[in-house]
């Protein structure tokens, strides 16, 4: 195969890969932005949903800017191919899903206070918390739009497996945002150490990957035990992609991941570095880390460095990598059974290495 992608998804044909996602989510983004009612008024309102995208440059004007790696809707097409079904067909629930990832982005940042991603400024840093929330709801209502395009040609789903399809999409969602409250009610906060922080990262980031994979599995038509085969290969592997998320937001490059080293550390996240000093470390430590955290957010940068020698000479860096080695044993479980049950195991195969190597 031929290099798909200059953003970190490798190894994927376009035809199987990001072409047809970026396509199926432009469709509606440009049927409502430039087609539709007051479309001159809202240049300014679509541009920065472009801008958040990656599809237009900061004054708005189209441009190929770094965007996310386009993962969830690769997953979703990988298991529809691993079901033997049409790539084209799930592109729209792949557009969705992209589309419902980014608004959740957009609003993160706000929550987060996070003013860099995908190397460049966020919604919220360049034009306001207001103009972020408000981006962010437009992603979220076009991410329904794609997706009821799985009523019409080429997928010609049922009304009524796109009204199961949606609502499945919809509790999806719910379980972001309830995992997003967890996160931000946690900041600071000590007590209940890695069943918590599983608890909350099963909802903010694996819910979305369990959902990409059985969806893809579902319009596939497959078999009941075969779709929950693929809900098992995306929650492991979305349990394991927080967890590294977590480790590269520390030791990653800024200029490799797009976003600030430590910000997890600034806003005193219960990071699963930071749960597993705080739960593995001797007393003297886990009351030093514990004092650093009690401070005002932003912590400043020598409670930052502080923090970041005691996971060093903790070894939690080894720690984290471990977990995510028990998941991504689970994921490749998942997929002995996939292959067992008849699916055409090589591309997630494929997707699993991507992941598992990822540096950003
Ligand atoms: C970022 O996910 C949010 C998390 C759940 C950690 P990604 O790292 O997949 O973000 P993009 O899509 O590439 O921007
Ligand atoms: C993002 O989690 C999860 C969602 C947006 C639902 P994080 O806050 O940990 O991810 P980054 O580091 O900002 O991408
Ligand atoms: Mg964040
Ligand atoms: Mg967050």
């Amino acid at each position: 195969m031929t290099s798909g992608s200059a953003n970190g998804a490798g190894r994927l044909t376009a035809a199987e890969g990001l072409a047809p996602i970026e396509a199926a989510m432009r469709a509606p983004l440009d049927r409502i932005a430039i087609a539709g009612p007051g479309a001159d008024d809202l240049r300014d309102f679509y541009g920065m949903v472009r801008y958040h995208l990656g599809w237009a440059d900061a004054n708005f004007a189209p441009a190929m800017m770094p965007t996310g790696k386009r993962l969830r809707p690769l997953l979703l097409l990988r298991c529809a191919i691993a079901c033997g079904g049409d790539p084209v067909a799930a592109a729209p629930a792949a557009a969705a899903i992209e589309l419902l990832h980014n608004f959740t982005l957009v609003h993160d940042d706000v929550q987060d206070e996070s003013a860099y991603r995908h190397h460049r400024e966020t919604i919220w840093h360049r034009w306001g918390a207001a103009a972020a929330i408000n981006v962010g709801d437009a992603l979220y209502a076009i991410a329904h739009d794609a997706l009821y395009a799985l009523a019409e040609p080429p997928a010609n789903l049922s009304p009524a497996r796109v009204l199961t399809l949606a609502r499945d999409f919809d509790r999806m969602a719910l379980r972001i945002v309830e995992g997003q409250h967890l996160d931000l009610s946690q900041e600071g906060e000590w007590g209940g150490g890695e069943a918590r922080y599983l608890e909350m990262i099963a909802g903010k980031t694996a819910a979305i990957m369990d959902f990409a994979a059985r969806a893809g599995a579902t319009i596939a038509g497959a078999d009941d035990a075969t779709i929950a085969a693929c809900g098992e290969f995306g929650l492991t592997l979305g349990l394991a992609f927080q967890i590294r998320d977590d480790m590269l937001g520390i030791w990653g490059a800024q200029g490799v991941t797009g976003k600030p080293a430590a910000d997890d550390i600034r806003r005193r996240k219960q990071s699963l570095p930071i749960v597993a000093l705080d739960e593995r470390a001797d007393d003297a430590t886990r009351a030093a880390l514990r004092r650093f955290y009690a401070g005002e957010p932003p912590l400043d940068e020598a409670a930052v460095a502080a923090i970041i020698g005691l996971l060093d000479r903790h070894e939690i860096a080894d720690y984290c990598q471990s977990r995510a080695d028990e998941y991504h044993a689970r994921t490749r479980l998942a997929l002995d059974q996939l292959a067992a049950r008849g699916a055409t195991v090589d591309g997630l195969r494929d997707y699993l290495a991507l992941l598992e190597g990822r540096a950003h």
